[in-house]
Protein backbone atom coordinates (compact mmCIF):
# COMPACT_ATOMS: atom_id res chain seq x y z
CA UNK A 1 0.00 0.00 0.00
CA UNK A 2 1.56 3.66 -1.02
CA UNK A 3 1.76 5.92 1.95
CA UNK A 4 -1.10 8.11 3.02
CA UNK A 5 0.04 11.90 2.70
CA UNK A 6 -0.57 13.02 6.17
CA UNK A 7 -2.06 16.29 5.48
CA UNK A 8 -5.17 18.20 6.61
CA UNK A 9 -7.10 16.56 3.81
CA UNK A 10 -6.23 13.31 4.37
CA UNK A 11 -6.83 13.47 7.94
CA UNK A 12 -10.63 14.25 6.98
CA UNK A 13 -11.27 11.26 5.16
CA UNK A 14 -9.88 9.02 7.61
CA UNK A 15 -11.19 10.75 10.71
CA UNK A 16 -14.28 11.75 12.84
CA UNK A 17 -13.95 15.29 12.60
CA UNK A 18 -14.01 16.08 15.97
CA UNK A 19 -10.32 17.72 16.06
CA UNK A 20 -9.26 21.08 15.16
CA UNK A 21 -5.78 20.00 13.95
CA UNK A 22 -2.80 22.03 13.17
CA UNK A 23 -1.52 21.88 9.51
CA UNK A 24 1.90 20.41 11.15
CA UNK A 25 2.77 16.33 10.75
CA UNK A 26 5.06 16.08 13.57
CA UNK A 27 7.62 13.43 13.48
CA UNK A 28 9.62 13.77 16.63
CA UNK A 29 10.88 15.80 19.44
CA UNK A 30 14.05 17.21 20.51
CA UNK A 31 14.01 18.86 24.25
CA UNK A 32 11.31 21.87 24.25
CA UNK A 33 11.44 21.62 20.67
CA UNK A 34 9.14 19.61 17.98
CA UNK A 35 10.22 18.68 14.43
CA UNK A 36 7.81 19.06 11.14
CA UNK A 37 8.49 15.95 8.72
CA UNK A 38 9.70 19.14 6.42
CA UNK A 39 12.47 19.63 9.16
CA UNK A 40 10.55 22.85 10.80
CA UNK A 41 11.47 23.22 14.56
CA UNK A 42 9.00 24.19 16.65
CA UNK A 43 9.03 25.94 19.75
CA UNK A 44 6.74 23.91 21.76
CA UNK A 45 4.60 26.22 24.19
CA UNK A 46 1.93 23.47 24.97
CA UNK A 47 3.87 20.21 25.85
CA UNK A 48 1.10 17.75 23.89
CA UNK A 49 -1.70 20.14 26.16
CA UNK A 50 0.08 19.97 29.58
CA UNK A 51 1.27 16.63 29.64
CA UNK A 52 5.65 16.13 28.15
CA UNK A 53 6.63 17.82 31.34
CA UNK A 54 10.40 16.61 30.57
CA UNK A 55 9.53 17.82 26.92
CA UNK A 56 11.45 15.26 24.50
CA UNK A 57 13.89 12.72 24.57
CA UNK A 58 15.00 12.56 28.38
CA UNK A 59 17.07 9.53 28.67
CA UNK A 60 15.91 8.97 32.13
CA UNK A 61 12.30 8.60 31.12
CA UNK A 62 13.32 6.51 27.53
CA UNK A 63 15.54 4.18 30.18
CA UNK A 64 12.52 3.28 32.18
CA UNK A 65 9.94 3.03 29.17
CA UNK A 66 11.96 0.30 26.95
CA UNK A 67 13.54 -1.37 30.16
CA UNK A 68 9.52 -1.76 31.54
CA UNK A 69 8.77 -2.54 28.30
CA UNK A 70 11.64 -5.33 27.74
CA UNK A 71 10.38 -7.14 30.92
CA UNK A 72 6.65 -6.59 30.54
CA UNK A 73 4.20 -4.43 28.70
CA UNK A 74 0.81 -5.74 29.88
CA UNK A 75 -0.63 -8.49 32.53
CA UNK A 76 -3.86 -6.49 33.71
CA UNK A 77 -4.84 -6.31 37.57
CA UNK A 78 -5.34 -9.94 38.20
CA UNK A 79 -2.15 -9.73 39.28
CA UNK A 80 0.26 -8.23 41.92
CA UNK A 81 2.75 -5.53 39.45
CA UNK A 82 5.61 -3.71 41.05
CA UNK A 83 6.03 -0.40 38.88
CA UNK A 84 2.15 0.06 40.25
CA UNK A 85 3.18 0.02 43.79
CA UNK A 86 6.26 2.03 43.53
CA UNK A 87 4.46 4.76 42.00
CA UNK A 88 1.60 4.29 44.07
CA UNK A 89 4.10 4.58 47.28
CA UNK A 90 5.15 7.99 45.48
CA UNK A 91 1.95 9.22 45.25
CA UNK A 92 1.43 8.67 48.65
CA UNK A 93 3.60 9.87 49.76
CA UNK A 94 3.87 13.50 47.97
CA UNK A 95 0.24 13.77 49.25
CA UNK A 96 -0.17 12.76 52.19
CA UNK A 97 -3.30 10.51 50.90
CA UNK A 98 -4.31 6.57 51.90
CA UNK A 99 -5.34 4.88 48.79
CA UNK A 100 -4.46 5.07 44.93
CA UNK A 101 -6.88 3.93 41.96
CA UNK A 102 -5.02 3.28 38.41
CA UNK A 103 -7.19 4.67 35.38
CA UNK A 104 -6.00 5.53 31.92
CA UNK A 105 -7.44 9.30 31.40
CA UNK A 106 -8.12 12.41 32.81
CA UNK A 107 -12.20 11.81 32.09
CA UNK A 108 -11.85 7.83 33.30
CA UNK A 109 -10.49 9.66 36.81
CA UNK A 110 -13.07 11.53 37.13
CA UNK A 111 -15.33 8.85 36.33
CA UNK A 112 -14.06 6.68 38.99
CA UNK A 113 -14.14 9.83 41.53
CA UNK A 114 -17.85 10.38 40.81
CA UNK A 115 -18.71 6.81 41.63
CA UNK A 116 -16.54 6.93 44.70
CA UNK A 117 -18.71 10.29 45.39
CA UNK A 118 -21.57 8.42 45.15
CA UNK A 119 -20.86 5.55 47.03
CA UNK A 120 -19.29 6.53 49.86
CA UNK A 121 -22.43 9.16 50.35
CA UNK A 122 -24.38 5.86 50.20
CA UNK A 123 -22.52 4.29 52.83
CA UNK A 124 -23.44 7.47 55.14
CA UNK A 125 -27.56 5.71 55.09
CA UNK A 126 -28.55 9.04 53.75
CA UNK A 127 -30.27 7.79 50.39
CA UNK A 128 -30.94 11.73 49.13
CA UNK A 129 -27.22 12.45 49.37
CA UNK A 130 -26.67 12.14 45.40
CA UNK A 131 -25.68 15.14 44.88
CA UNK A 132 -22.55 16.09 42.51
CA UNK A 133 -21.51 19.52 41.83
CA UNK A 134 -18.85 21.67 40.26
CA UNK A 135 -18.39 25.20 39.41
CA UNK A 136 -19.35 26.92 36.35
CA UNK A 137 -16.32 27.40 33.54
CA UNK A 138 -14.85 23.56 34.56
CA UNK A 139 -13.59 21.11 32.41
CA UNK A 140 -13.13 17.88 33.92
CA UNK A 141 -13.44 15.22 30.74
CA UNK A 142 -15.77 14.05 27.88
CA UNK A 143 -17.49 10.67 29.27
CA UNK A 144 -20.53 11.01 30.50
CA UNK A 145 -20.20 11.75 33.91
CA UNK A 146 -17.11 14.21 33.47
CA UNK A 147 -18.74 15.75 30.59
CA UNK A 148 -22.33 15.99 33.28
CA UNK A 149 -20.15 18.23 35.28
CA UNK A 150 -18.60 20.05 32.55
CA UNK A 151 -22.19 20.94 31.65
CA UNK A 152 -21.02 23.66 28.82
CA UNK A 153 -23.12 23.98 25.99
CA UNK A 154 -19.98 23.59 23.90
CA UNK A 155 -19.29 20.15 25.55
CA UNK A 156 -23.33 18.97 26.29
CA UNK A 157 -25.35 19.87 23.22
CA UNK A 158 -27.09 17.41 22.11
CA UNK A 159 -25.88 14.24 24.35
CA UNK A 160 -29.33 15.01 26.56
CA UNK A 161 -29.78 13.32 28.92
CA UNK A 162 -26.86 13.76 31.27
CA UNK A 163 -26.32 12.48 34.55
CA UNK A 164 -28.54 13.22 36.48
CA UNK A 165 -28.16 14.86 40.43
CA UNK A 166 -25.07 17.20 38.91
CA UNK A 167 -25.27 20.94 39.52
CA UNK A 168 -22.88 23.51 39.14
CA UNK A 169 -21.88 26.76 41.65
CA UNK A 170 -20.57 30.00 40.16
CA UNK A 171 -16.99 29.75 40.61
CA UNK A 172 -15.81 31.90 43.21
CA UNK A 173 -18.90 33.05 44.13
CA UNK A 174 -19.30 32.27 47.94
CA UNK A 175 -23.17 33.05 48.25
CA UNK A 176 -24.06 30.95 45.31
CA UNK A 177 -22.02 28.35 47.33
CA UNK A 178 -23.29 28.71 50.32
CA UNK A 179 -27.29 28.44 48.48
CA UNK A 180 -26.18 24.85 46.60
CA UNK A 181 -24.28 23.04 49.13
CA UNK A 182 -26.79 21.05 51.45
CA UNK A 183 -27.07 17.37 52.99
CA UNK A 184 -27.71 16.23 49.60
CA UNK A 185 -24.45 16.71 48.49
CA UNK A 186 -22.10 13.81 48.17
CA UNK A 187 -19.34 16.07 46.38
CA UNK A 188 -18.30 19.12 45.08
CA UNK A 189 -15.24 18.50 42.28
CA UNK A 190 -12.95 21.47 42.01
CA UNK A 191 -9.97 22.53 39.80
CA UNK A 192 -8.03 25.10 42.01
CA UNK A 193 -6.26 26.18 38.59
CA UNK A 194 -8.58 26.02 36.15
CA UNK A 195 -7.27 25.17 32.20
CA UNK A 196 -9.68 24.92 29.57
CA UNK A 197 -11.51 27.30 31.21
CA UNK A 198 -8.99 29.71 30.85
CA UNK A 199 -6.36 29.72 33.68
CA UNK A 200 -8.52 30.57 36.73
CA UNK A 201 -7.48 30.21 39.86
CA UNK A 202 -10.21 29.59 43.17
CA UNK A 203 -9.67 32.64 45.95
CA UNK A 204 -8.43 31.55 49.49
CA UNK A 205 -11.64 32.72 50.86
CA UNK A 206 -14.20 30.33 48.22
CA UNK A 207 -12.23 27.53 49.39
CA UNK A 208 -11.86 28.24 53.22
CA UNK A 209 -15.98 28.21 53.08
CA UNK A 210 -16.15 25.15 50.80
CA UNK A 211 -13.57 23.44 53.63
CA UNK A 212 -16.24 24.59 56.73
CA UNK A 213 -19.35 23.67 54.47
CA UNK A 214 -17.75 20.37 53.90
CA UNK A 215 -17.39 19.84 57.87
CA UNK A 216 -21.02 20.83 58.20
CA UNK A 217 -22.95 18.86 55.76
CA UNK A 218 -19.89 15.60 54.89
CA UNK A 219 -19.70 16.11 51.13
CA UNK A 220 -16.58 15.23 49.97
CA UNK A 221 -13.66 17.90 47.88
CA UNK A 222 -12.42 16.59 44.89
CA UNK A 223 -9.45 18.09 43.23
CA UNK A 224 -9.50 17.69 39.74
CA UNK A 225 -5.44 18.11 39.62
CA UNK A 226 -5.75 16.54 35.96
CA UNK A 227 -4.11 20.18 34.19
CA UNK A 228 -2.47 21.59 37.37
CA UNK A 229 -0.87 18.81 38.99
CA UNK A 230 2.50 16.93 38.94
CA UNK A 231 4.25 20.21 39.52
CA UNK A 232 2.79 22.45 36.76
CA UNK A 233 2.14 25.47 39.25
CA UNK A 234 5.22 25.08 41.57
CA UNK A 235 4.18 22.89 44.17
CA UNK A 236 3.42 18.88 43.19
CA UNK A 237 -0.10 19.62 43.54
CA UNK A 238 -1.92 23.29 42.90
CA UNK A 239 -3.77 22.64 46.04
CA UNK A 240 -1.07 22.46 48.14
CA UNK A 241 -0.71 26.38 47.85
CA UNK A 242 -3.78 27.08 49.97
CA UNK A 243 -3.35 24.14 52.58
CA UNK A 244 -6.27 22.55 51.13
CA UNK A 245 -6.83 19.11 52.45
CA UNK A 246 -8.62 17.12 49.72
CA UNK A 247 -10.95 13.22 49.82
CA UNK A 248 -9.73 12.93 46.47
CA UNK A 249 -7.33 13.80 44.35
CA UNK A 250 -7.78 12.92 40.66
CA UNK A 251 -4.60 13.25 38.15
CA UNK A 252 -3.72 12.29 35.13
CA UNK A 253 -1.85 14.19 31.78
CA UNK A 254 1.80 13.75 32.69
CA UNK A 255 1.60 11.50 34.77
CA UNK A 256 2.30 8.68 32.59
CA UNK A 257 5.26 11.16 30.97
CA UNK A 258 3.69 11.02 28.17
CA UNK A 259 2.07 7.46 27.96
CA UNK A 260 -1.91 7.40 29.13
CA UNK A 261 -2.52 7.04 32.67
CA UNK A 262 -4.15 8.27 35.42
CA UNK A 263 -5.05 7.85 39.02
CA UNK A 264 -7.62 8.97 41.56
CA UNK A 265 -5.46 9.45 45.06
CA UNK A 266 -7.83 9.62 48.36
CA UNK A 267 -8.26 9.86 51.88
CA UNK A 268 -8.80 7.57 54.76
CA UNK A 269 -12.20 8.29 54.88
CA UNK A 270 -12.22 6.87 51.27
CA UNK A 271 -10.30 3.86 52.03
CA UNK A 272 -13.13 1.26 52.13
CA UNK A 273 -15.14 2.88 49.65
CA UNK A 274 -15.06 0.13 46.55
CA UNK A 275 -15.00 -3.35 47.08
CA UNK A 276 -13.89 -6.19 44.85
CA UNK A 277 -15.55 -5.69 41.31
CA UNK A 278 -17.21 -2.19 42.40
CA UNK A 279 -14.59 -0.73 39.80
CA UNK A 280 -11.92 -1.61 37.43
CA UNK A 281 -10.24 -1.07 34.12
CA UNK A 282 -8.42 -3.80 32.09
CA UNK A 283 -5.20 -1.45 31.08
CA UNK A 284 -5.02 1.02 34.65
CA UNK A 285 -2.00 0.91 35.83
CA UNK A 286 -0.09 -0.53 32.71
CA UNK A 287 3.68 -1.35 34.02
CA UNK A 288 5.00 0.61 30.98
CA UNK A 289 3.20 4.18 31.99
CA UNK A 290 3.65 3.18 35.58
CA UNK A 291 7.25 3.08 35.05
CA UNK A 292 7.38 6.10 32.91
CA UNK A 293 5.42 7.87 35.93
CA UNK A 294 7.91 7.33 38.13
CA UNK A 295 10.65 8.00 36.16
CA UNK A 296 8.97 11.80 35.41
CA UNK A 297 8.00 12.18 38.65
CA UNK A 298 11.64 11.41 40.07
CA UNK A 299 13.42 13.74 37.13
CA UNK A 300 11.29 16.39 38.39
CA UNK A 301 12.24 16.24 41.99
CA UNK A 302 15.99 15.72 41.08
CA UNK A 303 16.11 18.55 38.45
CA UNK A 304 13.90 20.66 40.66
CA UNK A 305 11.49 21.69 38.18
CA UNK A 306 9.00 23.01 40.06
CA UNK A 307 11.01 25.61 41.73
CA UNK A 308 12.18 26.18 38.03
CA UNK A 309 8.15 26.53 37.22
CA UNK A 310 8.06 29.19 39.50
CA UNK A 311 10.97 31.14 38.27
CA UNK A 312 10.51 30.37 34.36
CA UNK A 313 6.62 31.35 35.11
CA UNK A 314 7.48 34.51 36.97
CA UNK A 315 9.82 35.22 33.99
CA UNK A 316 7.27 34.79 31.48
CA UNK A 317 4.63 37.00 33.64
CA UNK A 318 7.55 39.87 33.55
CA UNK A 319 7.68 39.54 30.15
CA UNK A 320 3.78 39.50 29.21
CA UNK A 321 3.20 42.37 31.40
CA UNK A 322 5.87 44.23 29.69
CA UNK A 323 4.14 43.51 26.10
CA UNK A 324 0.63 44.58 27.63
CA UNK A 325 1.93 47.85 28.54
CA UNK A 326 3.03 48.13 24.61
CA UNK A 327 0.16 46.39 23.48
CA UNK A 328 -3.58 46.90 23.99
CA UNK A 329 -4.63 43.84 22.67
CA UNK A 330 -3.11 41.64 25.81
CA UNK A 331 -6.21 42.37 28.37
CA UNK A 332 -5.34 40.44 31.25
CA UNK A 333 -2.22 37.65 32.30
CA UNK A 334 -3.12 35.09 34.57
CA UNK A 335 0.65 33.14 36.14
CA UNK A 336 0.51 29.83 38.06
CA UNK A 337 3.70 28.56 37.54
CA UNK A 338 3.93 27.49 34.59
CA UNK A 339 0.22 27.31 33.31
CA UNK A 340 -0.26 31.05 31.62
CA UNK A 341 -3.69 32.17 30.40
CA UNK A 342 -3.43 35.41 28.59
CA UNK A 343 -6.91 37.14 27.44
CA UNK A 344 -6.65 39.02 24.15
CA UNK A 345 -9.43 41.07 22.71
CA UNK A 346 -9.91 38.53 19.76
CA UNK A 347 -10.73 34.89 19.20
CA UNK A 348 -7.00 33.81 20.92
CA UNK A 349 -6.86 31.43 17.50
CA UNK A 350 -5.68 34.07 15.47
CA UNK A 351 -2.43 34.23 17.55
CA UNK A 352 -2.06 30.48 17.42
CA UNK A 353 -1.81 30.65 13.89
CA UNK A 354 0.03 33.70 13.67
CA UNK A 355 2.80 32.04 16.11
CA UNK A 356 2.53 28.77 14.26
CA UNK A 357 4.51 30.79 11.46
CA UNK A 358 6.97 31.69 13.31
CA UNK A 359 7.43 28.06 15.07
CA UNK A 360 5.80 28.63 18.36
CA UNK A 361 3.13 26.21 19.02
CA UNK A 362 0.75 28.33 21.68
CA UNK A 363 -2.72 27.08 22.45
CA UNK A 364 -5.97 28.62 22.77
CA UNK A 365 -8.79 28.19 24.74
CA UNK A 366 -12.27 29.81 26.34
CA UNK A 367 -11.98 31.84 22.66
CA UNK A 368 -9.99 34.71 23.83
CA UNK A 369 -7.26 33.09 25.85
CA UNK A 370 -3.62 32.28 24.71
CA UNK A 371 -2.71 29.06 26.76
CA UNK A 372 0.90 28.51 27.63
CA UNK A 373 1.70 25.05 28.89
CA UNK A 374 5.13 24.86 28.02
CA UNK A 375 7.70 21.54 29.47
CA UNK A 376 8.43 22.19 33.05
CA UNK A 377 12.28 21.88 31.93
CA UNK A 378 12.11 25.04 28.94
CA UNK A 379 15.36 27.15 29.54
CA UNK A 380 14.98 30.91 30.34
CA UNK A 381 16.10 31.53 26.74
CA UNK A 382 13.54 29.45 25.05
CA UNK A 383 11.05 31.24 27.56
CA UNK A 384 12.35 34.51 26.14
CA UNK A 385 12.26 33.45 22.44
CA UNK A 386 8.32 33.16 23.10
CA UNK A 387 7.98 36.45 24.38
CA UNK A 388 9.69 38.08 21.58
CA UNK A 389 7.99 36.32 18.95
CA UNK A 390 4.57 37.47 20.29
CA UNK A 391 5.46 40.51 20.66
CA UNK A 392 6.41 40.78 16.93
CA UNK A 393 3.31 39.27 16.21
CA UNK A 394 1.63 42.07 18.44
CA UNK A 395 3.45 45.12 16.70
CA UNK A 396 2.71 43.60 13.18
CA UNK A 397 -0.57 43.60 13.36
CA UNK A 398 -0.60 47.04 15.09
CA UNK A 399 1.11 47.81 12.30
CA UNK A 400 -1.14 46.61 10.04
CA UNK A 401 -4.49 48.09 11.69
CA UNK A 402 -2.86 51.51 11.53
CA UNK A 403 -1.73 50.83 7.72
CA UNK A 404 -4.81 50.25 7.27
C1 LIG B 1 -8.80 19.65 34.49
C2 LIG B 1 -9.07 18.52 33.53
N1 LIG B 1 -9.82 17.50 33.93
C3 LIG B 1 -10.07 16.46 33.12
C4 LIG B 1 -9.57 16.42 31.84
C5 LIG B 1 -9.84 15.25 30.94
O1 LIG B 1 -8.68 14.52 30.74
P1 LIG B 1 -8.52 13.53 29.50
O2 LIG B 1 -8.46 14.37 28.27
O3 LIG B 1 -7.24 12.79 29.76
O4 LIG B 1 -9.70 12.62 29.52
C6 LIG B 1 -8.78 17.47 31.38
C7 LIG B 1 -8.27 17.49 30.00
O5 LIG B 1 -7.93 18.51 29.45
C8 LIG B 1 -8.52 18.56 32.25
O6 LIG B 1 -7.78 19.60 31.87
Amino acid sequence: MKPLPVTQETEKTLFFHNYARMPVALTHGEGCWLVSSDGTRYLDMISGIGVNALGYGDKRLLQAITGQAAKLIHASNLFLLEPQFELAAKLLDISGLSKVFFANSGTEAIEAAIKMSRKQAAMTGNNDKKEVLSLSNCFHGRTYGAMSLTAKAKYTDGFDPLLPETGMITFNDVGDLEAKVSERTAAVFIEVVQGEGGIHCLSEEFLARLVALRDRFGFLIVADEIQAGCGRTGRFFSYMHFGLQPDLVCLAKPLGGGLPLAAVIGSEKMAGVFSYGNHGTTFGGNPVACAAGLAMIEAIQADGLMEHAVKIGKMLQGGLQELAARHSQILDIRQYGLMIGITVDKEAKVYVEKALQKQVLVNATSQNVIRLLPPLCISAGEAQRCITVLDEILTEESREKAGQ
